[in-house]
């Protein structure tokens, strides 16, 4: 070989150990990268850990502000709202009422015919429809003609005109899923939105006779008989059918419970309250807070973010409005800390972009090769080519999100079974004594791994003996029917 001969080939070589640098720098600096990612999901994951002895915790602090919310107004971020209904639903109602539910992503509107004693609910008819987004933040004589029409229309459809001619008023259950101090059964004032409603003139407002002064320019001949709670609602159906159910909860876009207490341990309104029996109280749970939640600091951004700062801390960990949400901004952490999804990263920036049935969808992708979660990625992030391993990686954030969540949830159930004394650490007999809890709501009725790890966390906390005896029901359409049975309870009140 030549002088120049070898030159080259010293060139050559030289270029080709420079690309085989870069190849092995560019992969070295990948794998790095990937790795930051799997990190940023496990400190996410040690974030949000819930073993058992901080899952009791919860319950006992939730007790703590049970007991504070019913000792005094404002005592504690819980309200405890009386809703003043002391006897529920027993069977014996007769006749046809309607119903109306609104507070979550759905507007309902309901039809039941009660057959009386002995033959119960003969048949319910529900409507559902999406309620338009604009309505959320307007002003409320646009929502309540909204609603007046809608239920019109349902009226109509559903009678004759002879059934419609009548002279009597008749009994409307409104299920109104907000925080609303009542003044009756029938009436309340709106204490402020939630659930990114928006509707300012309406806080401070009664909430009923807004919707009465609707149907009466609609031609409605109708009076809100029953103003209650989503949570109330479902109770009085599971109580319907089940007299041992003793509370009911929501897991849907919001979160709440509501159970029987005794009147006397309702403090703050002993003037007030006749009844030496019980009264359904609603927790308006969503609002707990505790240093014990287990907080991260996606969960610090999205409260700083949000419309109502400081507020809603249990919701914002627990609720379908949220959840995406949080899995979003985890995604996105990882993106920008690890460049795993490219020049794509920007697609996930969008707040709410990644909701959570979507998030739900992905989780419950079980095909060998996650396809599902690849589309989804696909067709919501304009990511295509997202690899296995990182479709590996977003199962398991929105199974750490969905995780805590049910077992938040169900730490709120033990809490307040064990306040009414019915978590079997009193006397003996509440360990064998039969207790249902109503549950509705899409998160747990449509989304079999939050339902598992929320049954799964109950049984934990309480033990299985215990467990034996404590029954989780869904109740179907729960808030809307509840509310046409209290109407139909109530329809003489005055
Ligand atoms: C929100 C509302 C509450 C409702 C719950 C479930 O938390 O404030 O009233 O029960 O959502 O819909």
């Amino acid at each position: 070989m030549g002088r120049v001969g070898f030159a080259a080939a010293a060139a050559c070589a030289v270029a080709a150990c420079a690309v085989a640098a870069a190849l092995v720098g560019r992969r070295v600096r990948a794998r790095r990268r990937w790795w930051r990612a799997v990190e940023v999901v496990g400190e996410f994951e040690e974030g949000c850990a819930t073993p058992l002895g901080r899952l009791r915790q919860v319950v006992d602090a939730l007790v703590v502000e049970m007991h504070a919310g019913l000792a005094s107004d404002g005592g504690s971020k819980l309200k405890m709202l009386l809703t003043f209904i002391d006897t529920l639903p027993d069977g014996s109602e007769e006749g046809i009422y309607y119903a109306l539910d609104l507070g979550g992503t759905n507007f309902r509107v309901l039809r039941v015919q009660l057959g009386g004693k002995g033959s119960m609910i003969l048949s319910h008819k529900v409507e559902s429809q999406p309620l338009p987004e604009e309505l959320k933040s307007g002003t409320s004589e646009i929502l309540f003609d909204y609603i007046a029409s809608t239920l019109k229309n349902f009226v109509e459809r559903e009678e004759d005109d002879s059934q419609q001619k009548t002279d009597e008023r008749r009994a409307l259950g409104f299920t109104f899923s907000f925080p609303v101090r009542q003044t009756s059964v029938s009436s309340g004032f709106l204490i402020k939105w939630t659930k990114g409603f928006s509707i300012e003139d309406a806080v401070g407002k009664d909430i009923a006779r807004g919707l009465e002064e609707a149907m009466t320019t609609k031609g409605l001949n109708m009076r809100v008989a029953a103003l209650v709670n989503d949570t109330v609602g479902t109770l009085a159906l599971g109580h319907y059918y089940d007299q041992d159910t003793v509370a009911a909860v929501i897991i849907g876009t919001g979160t709440n419970a509501c159970y029987i207490e005794r009147t006397d341990a309702i403090i703050k309104c002993q003037g007030l309250l006749t009844n030496s029996g019980g009264m359904v109280v609603n927790m308006e749970w969503g609002n707990f807070w505790s240093s014990h939640l287990p907080r991260t600091s996606y969960d610090i951004a999205l409260d700083e973010e949000s419309p109502n700062r400081n507020d809603q801390g249990f919701e914002k960990m627990i609720s379908g409005m949220y959840l995406g949400e949080v899995v979003r901004r985890v995604l996105q952490r990882m993106a920008q800390e690890s460049d795993l999804f490219g020049d794509a990263t920007q697609n996930l920036s969008v707040p709410f972009s990644l909701s959570t049935p979507i998030m739900a969808a992905m989780h419950e992708d079980d095909s060998p090769d996650l396809e599902r979660v690849r589309q989804i990625m696909e067709q919501n992030f304009q990511m295509p080519h997202v690899p296995l391993k990182t479709r590996r990686l977003i199962i398991r954030v929105c199974d750490i999100v969905t995780r805590r969540a049910a077992r938040l949830a169900a730490a709120g159930i033990v809490g307040i079974l064990k306040k009414i004394g019915r978590d079997g650490s009193g006397r003996s007999r509440s360990k064998s004594q039969r207790t249902s809890v109503a549950i509705e709501g899409g998160l747990y009725t449509g989304y079999s791994n939050f339902r598992d790890y929320l049954n799964e966390a109950v049984v934990e906390i309480l033990g299985e003996e215990v467990a034996r005896n404590v029954i989780l029901r869904v109740s179907e359409d729960g808030s809307g029917i509840g509310a046409a049975l209290l109407a139909a309870a109530h329809s003489l009140d005055r």
